[in-house]
């Protein structure tokens, strides 16, 4: 790491979907190198997502240096979780301040690290600001409601996401459309993804098997549901081996389960480059990931949505992503068109073309 006593600028990270989308910005604010305006960064990691699976890898796979501060939140309920970072956060800034924070995405540790550091008087840049999915069920949206609110400055993905923030009354002339940081990950590491280690064991070929992955808890804290939803998935897609890379709360619920279906094959959590490897030569994708929608999108890979709404309807009307939610007809019905190569090819949205984080580092240094 590059971490000097001023002035420097923190990046806050919890989560693996956080990982991914701040590798490219360190890559570029390194690239840039210190300056008056910035400085340097201060890598913190929160500690929310503390498995090797979960963590570690990405930090090898994506070149993302050690943190510098590790919060180490750790699990726990909504409150706990988001009290634990926040108390973790501010004890640091009271240390020392940085210039602002860079917050990303929309998990607890965006929001705890906003409101400590807002209260702390440190600027907040909230990059992926604005989208919305209207669904207050889930700890997602009040993350991102709450977390915008409060920013003072908003990296967006869409041009959407700027009229959703411009309706809340957020500051216009801080409005930066910049495109998707996820997506810079994706082409700077496509040429490297490769085949994890259960390709062979379980004759997987392009196209001869599909990828679910699922962790919401709308969709996995009752095991009647979520068996119910995989049984529905899984004899939709007789004939073919639905590979299910498992996240660690979704494991606890199918330990509760008796019999799962026979062609569903339960892998471990994935590294970023087997995961999209695997994506890539799907026949298809079904989830309730928001960032996976985007990521089908941008590999052309057809793609379920296991939820009734998206934050991301950019992927719907562009991409190549449609909201099933759990219903059986809507499954059927979109997977045979995917099994008789009739599902659409989708473009990719503006501005997803890998140059997000040059842009966001440019501003930076202007705003700061
Ligand atoms: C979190 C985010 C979600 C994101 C997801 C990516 C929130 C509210 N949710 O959900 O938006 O899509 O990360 O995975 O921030 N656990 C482990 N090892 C770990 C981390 C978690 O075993 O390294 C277990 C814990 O027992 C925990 C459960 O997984 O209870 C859920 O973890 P948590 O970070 O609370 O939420 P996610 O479901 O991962």
């Amino acid at each position: 790491m590059s971490f000097s006593r001023e002035p420097f600028i923190d990046i806050i990270a919890g989560t693996r979907p956080n990982f991914v989308k701040i590798a490219p910005i360190i890559h570029a604010l390194e690239k840039y190198g210190p300056s008056k305006s910035i400085g340097n960064y201060r890598l913190v990691s929160t500690g929310q997502h503390y498995d090797k699976a979960l963590c570690g890898c990405f930090f090898e796979q994506l070149d993302i240096p050690q943190p510098d501060e590790n919060l180490m939140a750790g699990s726990g309920t909504q409150a706990e979780q988001t009290a634990s970072i926040m108390t973790a956060y501010e004890e640091l800034l009271f240390n020392e301040k940085p210039t602002a924070s860079i917050v990303v995405g929309d998990v607890n540790s965006t929001l705890a690290c906003t409101l400590a550091a807002r209260k702390m008087h440190v600027p907040v840049a909230h990059v992926e600001a604005g989208i919305r999915s209207g669904d207050w069920g889930m700890p997602e949206e009040i993350n991102r409601v709450v977390t915008d609110s409060i920013s003072n400055y908003f990296f967006v993905t869409t041009k959407q996401a700027a009229k959703n923030l411009n309706k809340s009354g957020a500051n216009s002339d801080h409005i930066h459309f910049v495109g998707n940081t996820m997506i810079d990950t994706l082409r700077t590491n496509e040429s490297r993804f490769s085949p994890p280690v259960e390709w062979d064991e379980f004759n997987l070929n392009a196209k001869n098997y599909l990828v679910v992955t699922l962790h919401r808890p709308s969709n996995v804290d009752d095991f009647y549901e979520l068996s119910k939803l995989l049984e529905t998935i899984c004899s939709a897609c007789a004939g073919y081996k639905v590979i299910f890379p498992v996240h660690p709360r979704t494991l606890r619920q199918l330990a509760e389960i008796e019999a799962l279906p026979a062609n569903l094959v339960l892998i471990n959590p994935q590294p970023y480059l087997q995961f999209n490897y695997l994506v890539k030569h799907a026949l298809a994708v079904l989830t309730d990931s928001g960032g996976i929608t985007e990521e089908a999108t941008a590999m052309s890979v057809p793609c379920l949505t296991l939820r009734d709404t998206t934050e991301r309807p950019e992927t719907v009307e562009l991409g190549t992503n449609a909201l099933v939610g759990k219903c059986e007809e809507k499954l059927t019905q979109s997977l045979k068109k995917i099994f008789k190569g009739k599902w659409k090819q989708g473009q990719l949205p503006e501005k997803w073309d890998g140059k997000s984080s040059e842009r966001i580092v440019a501003l930076l240094h202007d705003i700061l």
